[in-house]
């Protein structure tokens, strides 16, 4: 069937089996392959994009279910071909190592910094929670998106 999702404001149509998990539709129909798939069992959390807002984990709803609606990704955070200050922050405060998770803990961060611009170490473990990083210990994973949260608050 024929669906249109918007992905970082780009309409993107395509007809796609009604089977298909919107994580392949975004790598493989709009070509973003910055949304990792680590488990494709709604496990790890890798695969996390904004849809209409809200983070959730792209393999584990369908294309067809996002058809009308918004979805961003890693690469839709970018400003003006800038990083975000999420992006900066894990930069600085080494909040990755492989990478792998990152996309993920990215998309999570902003949702909670949409929400909550300086959120506690409680509030960002628990916005992180449904996200897997076998790296870094998560410590500085949490002061990335703390430290992002401060530096939008100064903007
Ligand atoms: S690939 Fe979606 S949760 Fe792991
Ligand atoms: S940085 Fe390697 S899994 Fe998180």
């Amino acid at each position: 069937m024929q669906i249109t999702v918007t992905i970082n404001g780009v309409a993107v149509t395509r007809d796609v089996e009604p089977r298909k998990l919107l994580v392949d539709f975004i790598r493989t129909d709009a070509a973003l392959t910055g949304t990792h798939i680590g488990c494709d069992t709604t496990s790890c959390g890798a695969c996390t994009v904004l849809l209409d807002g809200l983070p959730v984990k792209s393999c584990t709803i369908f294309a067809v279910q996002a058809d009308g609606s918004e979805v961003k990704t890693v690469e839709g955070l970018k400003q003006n071909g800038s990083l975000h200050p999420l992006q900066a922050a894990f930069k600085e405060n080494h909040g990755l190592q492989c990478g792998f998770c990152t996309p993920g803990m990215l998309m999570v961060g902003s949702a909670l910094l949409d929400k909550n611009s300086s959120p506690s170490d409680d509030e960002v473990r628990w916005a992180i929670s449904g996200n897997l990083c076998r790296c870094t210990g998560y410590m500085n994973i949490v002061q990335s998106i703390q430290s992002a949260g401060a530096e939008m608050q100064g903007s």
